[in-house]
């Protein structure tokens, strides 16, 4: 098997009752790639995959896999598989059966499917589990089913909407590894949908956010939580204290903002000017404790009151106030720490943690 990438060119997605679902969009998936489409539940991202695998035309744009142009080809006829958000193997036929049912269609011979579907099941640690029906598998072992199914016709591209929604948090994290090693043995182009920012970054070699039909962003997971672009991206993936202000200060790259908890300078990625709205982001375990129960002096300084902390092994939670705005820091467990926390206390991170956008919109509850 070898994979082929996928280009969107303007595609776009308006529903017959005028509804946008997905709005012009550009978006090359490179051959081979284990590529993640993240965003919330109704961002439109089932919408983009059945537009590739071609169950839906999309209202503007053209799609190519491998280079070729796809208008006009169905989905039977495209080198794409699709796992659907809620899987369904047929529960009277055996995991073999369900394995080769592709096959069948495709006028492969008996023998042939059953060699081909050994082979299959092999490659998702599923030997010796040929005649055993779906009911009588665990639910993981049921998506390996469903994976080798869909990898039985061969596709250059494999589609996954949501695939491990229906399984424990244990079994997903294992099946993460799972699909991960699948991919890298197969080669096949996966294109993974998910709500999951965790699913999304352990397995993917790119991840592009969604955001209300528009793709906000598409990068590496490190560039993702190092360096996200938008105000929606830094928000959706991992967590944020966010400020807002205005901007009273640019130079060097650097904005300097004035918030309702002092002066706060960060990176001016937008290259805002002063006068400008700017939201100024610092990641929960970007923030330390400078001073017990003193006063702030200096920028990226502010004084917040204790509510609540969490200890989590490793982490400490801190969740403060400043004013009305909740503030959460996440501190190394290094011993003392839980003994020594006053009830008020100065925070303080550097200019290089903090990041000031433009105001956009922002991630509101994470599934
Ligand atoms: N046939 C349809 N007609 C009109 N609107 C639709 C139709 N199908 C989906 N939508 C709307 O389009 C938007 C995108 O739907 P889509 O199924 O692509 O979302 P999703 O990102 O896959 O969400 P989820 O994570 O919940 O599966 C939603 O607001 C949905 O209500
Ligand atoms: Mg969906």
């Amino acid at each position: 098997m070898i994979g082929k990438d996928v280009e969107l060119s303007g595609v776009s997605m308006i529903y017959p009752n005028g509804f946008t679902a997905v709005q012009p969009t550009d978006l090359t998936i490179r051959a081979g790639e284990f590529f993640s489409i993240l965003g919330p539940s109704g961002c439109g991202k089932t919408t983009i995959l059945r537009m590739i695998s071609g169950f839906l035309n999309p209202s503007s744009g053209a799609i190519a896999i491998g280079g070729e142009p796809m208008i006009g080809i169905g989905p039977n006829h495209r080198p794409t598989a699709l796992i659907f958000q809620s899987l369904a193997l047929f529960p009277l036929m055996s995991v073999c059966e369900n394995v080769a049912f592709g096959l069948e269609a495709r006028g492969v011979a008996k023998a042939e499917r059953r060699r081909k579907a050994e082979e299959l099941l092999g490659l998702v640690a599923l030997s010796g589990q040929e005649d055993k029906k779906p009911g009588e598998l665990s639910g993981g072992q049921r998506q390996r089913v469903a994976v080798a199914r869909a990898l039985a016709v061969e596709p250059a591209v494999l589609l996954l909407d949501e695939p491990l929604s229906a399984l424990d948090l244990k079994l997903r994290q294992h099946m993460r590894a799972e699909l991960k090693a699948i991919q890298r043995k197969t080669q096949v182009t996966f294109i993974y949908i998910t709500h999951d920012q965790g699913e999304a970054l352990a397995m993917s070699d790119r991840v592009a956010v969604m955001n209300e039909g528009r793709i906000d962003q598409v990068a590496t997971a490190d560039a993702l939580y190092n360096n996200p672009e938008t105000p929606f991206a830094a928000t959706f993936v991992g967590e944020q204290n966010v400020f807002s202000g205005k901007v009273v200060r640019s130079e060097n790259g650097e904005a300097q903002v004035e918030t309702p908890h002092g002066p706060m300078v960060g990176i001016n990625l937008h290259r805002l000017n002063v006068g400008d709205e700017a939201l100024v982001m610092v990641r929960p375990e970007r923030i330390g404790i400078v001073d017990r129960g003193g006063a702030p002096a200096a920028s990226n300084q502010l004084q917040a009151q204790l509510d609540r902390r969490d200890l989590e092994g490793a982490l400490i939670n801190l969740y403060l106030r400043s004013g009305s705005q909740g503030i959460h820091v996440n501190l190394h467990n290094r011993g003392e720490e839980m003994l020594a926390l006053a009830d008020t206390m100065t925070l303080a991170f550097r200019h290089q943690d903090a990041v000031v956008m433009r105001p956009g919109s922002m991630a509101r509850d994470k599934a």
